[in-house]
């Protein structure tokens, strides 16, 4: 399975911090934000993953991920020339997914729960499509999707204005290899992006559609705001100072898959031993 991460867009509701920098690469406590999703895809076992990006941010992810093999990982890069929606990533990587399936992160989208890893590994071989559900206290800000009293799927909806339940779909979508031909046979919605909720309703349409309700106590935080980017920095300290568990680090789910060895956590760790995240990263090899 391949993994594309899309970190693109113009953060505007993130101005002024997003102003010079992209969302994806400001801090969500001690690491910059993309590295909640790509550990996401690396702990699902994914090592093929394709970093989508503006034009003017794309040389910044590049410097800061590289190749991906400090990893044991292969990452590419591509340019979204203008923020035409999320399901425009299936087409720009239509190359790159090739014949293989395809998970998709959105880079502003952090999850955390325990047993997290299993569930994403139950997801990699999807026949159509898996996505999420979650109850928040404001489904207008995402997409929706209603169920009936059997849990099965009536309608997905993006972020109406009068939604028809409390359950959004977090940005985190597994996908047969039908999914580029679906993306390119979508239309522009009304505000002209091509919606990641038709690519579901497509699905669901075709009855292979599978939505998975995130057990109670899951985190999911998307920081697109100043709120729920202050939000998720405070979880992420709780959980990394006051329960001494490390959250959305490509070092540990390289190091916990087997990508890399003891050795080369350390190797990667020692550099980073001023700031702290070096010394988490070689607390792992102690906690063995
Ligand atoms: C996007 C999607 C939406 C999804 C959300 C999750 O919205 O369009 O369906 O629920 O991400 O973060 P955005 O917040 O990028 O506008």
């Amino acid at each position: 399975m391949k993994g594309i991460i899309l970190a693109g867009g113009s953060g505007t509701r993130l101005h002024p911090i997003t102003l010079a920098v992209s969302k994806q690469l400001i801090p969500v406590y001690d690491k910059p934000m993309i590295y909640y999703p790509l550990s996401v895809l690396m702990f699902a076992g994914i090592k093929d993953i394709l970093i989508i990006s503006t034009p003017h941010d794309l040389p910044k992810f590049q410097s800061l991920l590289g190749d991906g093999s400090q990893f044991g990982c292969s990452f590419q890069y591509k340019e979204q020339p203008s923020p035409d929606g999320l399901a425009q990533s299936f087409i720009l990587g239509k190359e790159f997914i090739g014949s293989d399936k395809v998970c998709m992160v959105l880079g502003d989208n952090i999850f955390h729960s325990a047993g997290f890893t299993g569930m994403l590994k139950s997801c990699i071989d999807p026949d159509g499509g898996i996505i999420f559900a979650r109850q928040v206290q404001d489904p207008e800000r995402s997409g929706v999707v209603e169920f009936d009293d059997n849990m099965n799927v009536i309608s997905i909806e993006e972020k109406p204005t009068q939604p028809k339940s409390s359950y959004i779909i977090p940005g985190l979508y597994f996908c047969d290899n039908e999914v580029v031909e679906i993306a390119e046979n979508i239309k522009p919605s009304a505000r002209n992006e091509l919606e990641i909720t038709d690519v579901h309703n497509a699905y669901l349409n075709k009855k292979k559609l599978k939505v998975v309700v995130l057990p109670r106590g899951s985190a999911w935080y998307d920081c697109g705001t100043f709120d729920s980017l202050k939000r998720a920095s405070n979880y992420i300290e709780a959980m990394e100072t006051d329960h001494n568990l490390l959250v959305g680090s490509p070092e540990e789910s390289a190091w916990r898959n087997g990508f890399i060895n003891d050795e080369q956590l350390e190797n990667i760790a020692t550099p980073l031993l001023k700031s702290g995240y070096g010394q988490r990263l070689l607390n792992l090899l102690k906690k063995k």
